[in-house]
């Protein structure tokens, strides 16, 4: 399966680029071909909502001259995209979630019959690291997750929220037991 990973923590080595990581080998090894992108790194500028890119829906016609455009290609030719952040402030981290804003130019006529996404079908995966306990937590990550694959008309491959993470030293061997599940769970 092509498989892209998208992460939008800041943190090289840091929780969620350590669980990001044993994902990513465990998916390698079973002979899928994975990519990571990490979206700090890159220039995303925040969606300027001027709906130009649905006038040409059969491609990702964003009309900002930044990076967003060749990750959106990215993402339309993967089978599969595995979104990874640290929870900030009961969300996404910003370069995250200001990608998935772009992905607005993915799809036209949301809500309408004539509704067609140039990832309809996609599987759709979520990871998420943070500090506290899931409850009164990462809740509102999930609920917007759980809601983006109506507009995209992809499907969710699964979602896993590591709670409690302090330091990448600290993630035990239980909690890779759980990443490495996942990661084959989401390809299944
Ligand atoms: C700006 C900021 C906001 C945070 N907000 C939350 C939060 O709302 N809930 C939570 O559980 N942890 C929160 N944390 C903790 C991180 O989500 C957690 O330590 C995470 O595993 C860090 O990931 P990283 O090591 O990949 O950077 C926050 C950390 C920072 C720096």
């Amino acid at each position: 399966m092509k498989i892209l990973m998208l992460h939008g923590g800041a943190r090289k080595n840091g929780n969620t680029a350590t669980a990001a990581g044993w994902m990513e080998n465990e998916l390698t090894s079973l002979g899928h071909e994975v990519e990571s992108v990490s979206l700090f790194d890159k220039n995303i500028k925040g969606c300027l909502a001027c709906a130009k890119c649905k006038d040409t829906p059969d491609e990702v016609a964003c009309i900002q001259e930044d990076d967003a455009t060749e990750i959106l290609d990215k993402m339309v030719a993967a089978e599969l995209v595995v979104f990874t952040s640290p929870l900030y402030f009961w969300g996404l981290a910003g370069p995250l979630k200001t990608f998935i804003d772009r992905t607005f130019s993915l799809y036209i006529d949301y809500h309408k019959p004539t509704h067609s996404s140039l990832v309809e079908g996609q599987r759709q995966a979520l990871l998420v690291t943070g500090g506290g306990p899931y409850e009164n937590n990462a809740e509102p990550v999930f609920i917007a997750f759980d809601r983006l694959q109506a507009p995209h008309k992809a499907v969710k491959a699964g979602e896993l929220f590591l709670a409690k993470c302090t330091t990448p030293e600290n993630l035990d061997d239980a909690t890779k037991k759980q990443v490495l599940t996942f990661a084959r769970e989401i390809v299944k």
